[in-house]
């Protein structure tokens, strides 16, 4: 992390630190390790209107970001890994797996032309830059047959408290109105940060589930009886 300490980067890595730390107090203190849901923001009557609603007829996509499949090397030991029984996959898509099996759905990798650097540090400060320059990297993998999903599944790394870049591209790409977006997440601390407000905003004419699945980066090996139960809630 000491990439960190260059101009600008200070005052946010302190804002990083205590966030992580409060989740580690409200992990204590809640005893809800990292499991099922969701938005800082949510609260149990719109997770009970949600829960109600969610489960809709037709198609499921599940589409993810991770940075494993976008650095261009086959390092498993790159830092962007983690371990799921016995394979080596990208975090985001450990978790996008765990959701196509129990839903049945397509999984959908969002590419892009950039190739994200495989050290750790380096990526943070090149995911600083595209922030700060508002970038739209370029895609280079696109949703065939949009017509036949209704409800599309959105997995994503928060990187310096947001999306990465690539997921406005994502989201400049497509009008997901009238569909039923669900974001599930991996964090080291922030959670979804402000990101499920930020897709109703790119997304105004779709039903964006607010009661989202979040996890730990630590915890995914161990996370399928948790996206399970998230998925039973919504029903699945
Ligand atoms: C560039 C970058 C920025 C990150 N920023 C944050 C952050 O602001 N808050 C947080 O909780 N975790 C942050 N993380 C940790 C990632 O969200 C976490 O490692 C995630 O599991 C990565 O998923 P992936 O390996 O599938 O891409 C960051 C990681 C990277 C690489």
């Amino acid at each position: 992390m000491g990439r960190l300490y260059n101009a600008g980067g200070i005052r946010r890595f302190l804002a990083f630190v205590l966030i992580l730390s409060l989740s580690f107090t409200v992990t204590a203190c809640g005893g809800n390790k990292s499991s099922g849901s969701s938005n800082n923001r949510s609260n149990s009557s719109n997770r009970k209107e949600s829960q109600a609603q969610v489960k809709a007829d037709g198609n499921v996509l599940v589409a993810y970001f991770t940075a494993a499949e976008n650095s261009g090397v086959d390092a498993v030991a790159s830092a962007s890994y983690s371990e799921v029984n016995g394979e080596a996959v990208g975090r985001v898509r450990a978790l996008a797996d765990m959701i196509q099996a129990k839903t049945g759905g397509e999984l959908f990798s969002i590419q892009t032309s950039v190739v994200y650097p495989a050290d750790g540090g380096e990526l943070i400060d090149y995911a600083q830059k595209e922030q700060d320059d508002n970038a739209r990297p370029e895609l280079t993998s696109h949703i065939e047959n949009l017509d036949n999903y209704n409800t599309i599944f959105i997995g994503f790394p928060t990187w310096w408290y947001d999306m990465p870049q690539v997921l406005y591209s994502f989201f400049d790409e497509y009008d997901f109105s009238g569909k039923t977006i669900i974001p599930f997440n991996t964090h080291n601390g922030s959670r979804f940060s402000g990101t499920i407000d930020t897709i109703k905003d790119l997304e105004p004419d779709a039903d964006v589930i607010t009661d989202g699945l979040t996890i730990s980066e630590h915890d995914i090996p161990e996370a399928e009886g948790d996206v399970n139960s998230w998925l039973e809630g919504l029903g699945y």
